[in-house]
């Protein structure tokens, strides 16, 4: 954080005007009313549907975006709604009207980090994602201040809480995908469209926000390769088992040099690996660097209150005068650019010349049964993903860690 000094006196009291007030914000308002010492408050809540039970006074609501957004003694304003393009209208519109903005709306940022860059830049008005991005484990944060020195070399971990909370159940309790889905669906960590989790959408939008504040490049998420875990079948889950290992969904961007490659995909992780031991909801990001080797975070990554407490942190922050100073952008010279990274791969498919085999370096392993083929091989991230076999019903591909 920058000091009083550099930036100005705290501000004493601050003014929250909520969109949204689903399952985050009802987070937030319990963080926000169970927390001691925080100097905030919400002053009104803009909807969708008024008709709706909530358990708050009705006082707090409306449906007009306005008597947010024009209200003077409004000096932050906090987005938590769903619908990425409708939130981008409500976060520009704060940020030309001089308000500081918190969200953890991973789509919409990751679509329009571009435009909100520029937003920042041009109108000084702060804009604060923490929630966005492993819930309550504070990464943007650390990779901004902390991070700003040493050589990161990369940065990657279990980014999604709905998957991870599946994963878990099916290795755990045997669960079936659509009963650990609607468990994940009740506990609040699954996004209101869940393809967005299952598909490994969700895990893929952190990713972009991070590739910026890790290695300062602007990436659109349909750059990054990534399969979610809805291609999974009982002979990719009894394989893992039988090697001993479980399987986790995990992001993974990294550097060489100059250039950084990024990709999202299912892996298999022996049972003793330090991930085998983050379940259900928990998230884990590792980060490597030249100096500092490797670290990593553990923490709650969906639900209402890990996530409603990392909006609150970013509101705190706010008291501060804190901004993202963006430093890796403004600093280096790295760009997006997956060629040359190899992964070594499981795909598992159904016929005969599905897959095709002048696409791989190398295959280690090969099997056919009734039931299913697997190759085991070396693969460019670039032929990976543009592979068409890829996305054909059958197939499956895990990383093999
Ligand atoms: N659906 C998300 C997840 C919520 O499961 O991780 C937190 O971003």
């Amino acid at each position: 954080l920058r000091t009083a000094r550099e930036t100005g006196p705290a501000k004493q009291f601050m003014k929250l005007g909520l969109f949204g007030f689903g399952c985050v914000g009802q987070g937030l308002w319990k963080v926000l009313h169970e927390t001691r010492g925080i100097r905030a408050d919400i002053k009104r809540i803009c909807i969708k549907h008024p008709e709706k039970q909530r358990p708050v006074p009705a006082h707090f609501f409306t449906t007009d975006p306005a008597e947010i957004l024009n209200d003077p003694e409004i000096d932050v304003v906090v987005e938590l709604i769903d619908d990425a393009e409708a939130a981008f209208e409500i976060v520009s519109a704060a940020l030309s009207g001089g308000k500081a903005v918190v969200s953890a709306n991973k789509k919409m940022i990751a679509h329009r980090l571009p435009e909100l860059y520029a937003l920042q830049q041009k109108t000084g008005a702060p804009f604060l994602y923490e929630g966005a991005c492993c819930a309550s484990i504070p990464i943007i944060r650390n990779l901004e201040e902390y991070y700003d020195n040493d050589l990161l070399t990369s940065v990657e971990g279990i980014f999604n809480g709905t998957t991870n909370f599946i994963l878990t159940r099916i290795f755990e309790e045997h669960l079936s995908f659509g009963e650990a889905l609607r468990l994940a669906q009740a506990g609040g960590f699954a996004e209101s469209d869940p393809t967005l989790d299952v598909e490994g959408y969700d895990p893929k939008f952190k990713l972009c926000i991070l590739l910026l504040h890790a290695f300062g490049v602007f990436v659109q998420p349909e750059k990054v390769l990534h399969s979610g875990i809805s291609r999974l079948n009982d002979f990719d889950i009894e394989f893992a088992r039988s090697r001993g290992s479980v399987l986790k969904l995990v992001a993974r961007c990294f550097r060489d040099n100059d250039k950084v490659a990024a990709y999202c995909l299912p892996r298999f992780v022996p049972a003793g690996h330090r991930y085998a031991g983050v379940k259900n909801e928990y998230n884990a990001v590792t980060l490597e660097s030249a100096f500092s080797e490797r670290q990593w975070f553990v923490g709650k990554g969906a639900g209402d209150k890990p996530t409603g407490c990392a909006v609150l942190s970013d509101v705190s922050a706010l008291r501060y005068l804190y901004k993202y100073e963006y430093r890796k952008f403004s600093q280096n010279g790295t760009f997006f650019d997956p060629a040359g990274a190899e992964l070594t791969v499981y795909v598992r498919y159904e016929r005969e010349g599905q897959v095709a085999e002048s696409d791989f370096e190398e295959i280690s392993e090969r099997y056919a049964s009734g039931r299913a083929r697997y190759w085991i091989g070396r693969i460019s991230l670039e032929k990976l993903q543009a592979a068409k076999w890829l996305k054909e019903e059958g197939v499956n591909v895990i990383e093999c860690g």
